[in-house]
């Protein structure tokens, strides 16, 4: 299977050096791209987290020539810890985390995450647990919803789209990205031209709410640090969203590239 060149890999690979051999953990393996990388420049053993089952079942197979140097985890990379004291790993030699969704999560049929497709409202990466944006949408208060879309799609009319999700959801469920969209399109305010669709935003913040992005994030940079070995390396590349989090865990972290 063709898998397209990942984003940065020769900065990943020149930063981590995987080629000085080791035990390395890719926590966010997503379709195998920069593990594959890693493992073809001399990585000895990778261990690739994802919590989307649908993204392992494609890694395993752009991973398939290497699979007895590689370990697919389904599991939150917040439970890394965990995944190498399953595995008897005290220390490794380095990590990736190329946070947030990949194209192929955005562009899947049926999964929520584009507003420029009609699906259900899900937005969960993992499919197997958790509750639905639609759901959360169905029960949050409108104050928890106005809050969600401010704070993570910094999105300065959300007052009044999470009035229009409320006043909405009182006449029938909403259920379909298509149905998010046109509240959210309709509740702001048209100015001119703008080339960013009006749903952007709050369909950003809605995921971040969903997965909980930035509380794993946090958990996950607290848990990792420890398991670094002296002179291991760590890379993290960071959506836009998450970078505010990032940002306040810089100080604790022994070195970190955004
Ligand atoms: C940008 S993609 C990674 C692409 C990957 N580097 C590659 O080479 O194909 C991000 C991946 O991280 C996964 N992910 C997001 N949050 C996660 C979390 N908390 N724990 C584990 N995986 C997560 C997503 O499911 C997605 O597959």
């Amino acid at each position: 299977m063709p898998v397209h060149e990942p984003v940065l890999t020769r900065e990943v690979l020149a930063f981590l050096a995987p080629e000085r051999g080791g035990v390395f953990v890719d926590c966010t393996v997503g379709l195998g791209g920069h593990a594959k990388a890693m493992l073809d420049a001399g990585a000895t053993r990778v261990i690739g987290l994802d919590r989307d089952p649908a993204a392992l079942a494609m890694a395993a197979e752009t991973l398939r020539a290497w699979r007895d140097r590689v370990d697919l985890v389904h599991s939150d990379y917040r439970a890394i810890d965990a995944v190498l004291e399953e595995r008897g790993i005290a220390r490794i030699d380095g990590a990736l985390a190329d946070l947030g969704m990949s194209s192929f999560q955005l562009e899947a049929e049926g999964r929520g995450f584009s507003f420029q497709r009609e699906d259900p409202l899900d937005m969960r990466m993992d499919t197997t647990t958790g509750a639905t944006a639609a759901q959360l949408l169905r029960d949050a208060e409108e104050s928890q919803i106005a809050d969600v879309i401010y704070r993570y799609g910094e999105e300065r009319f959300s007052r009044r789209i999470a009035r229009s999700i409320v006043h909405r959801r009182e006449q029938e469920p909403i259920q379909t990205t298509g149905q998010l969209a046109s509240i959210v399109r309709h509740a702001i305010p048209r100015r001119g031209f703008s080339r960013i669709d009006p749903a952007t935003r709050t369909f950003q913040a809605i995921r971040i709410w969903v997965n909980r992005e930035l509380e794993n994030l946090d958990a996950f940079l607290a848990a990792v640090v420890t398991r670094l070995q002296t002179g291991a390396r760590m890379v993290a590349r960071i959506a836009s969203s998450n970078t505010r989090c990032a940002r306040w865990r810089n100080a604790r972290m022994p070195r970190f590239v955004s």
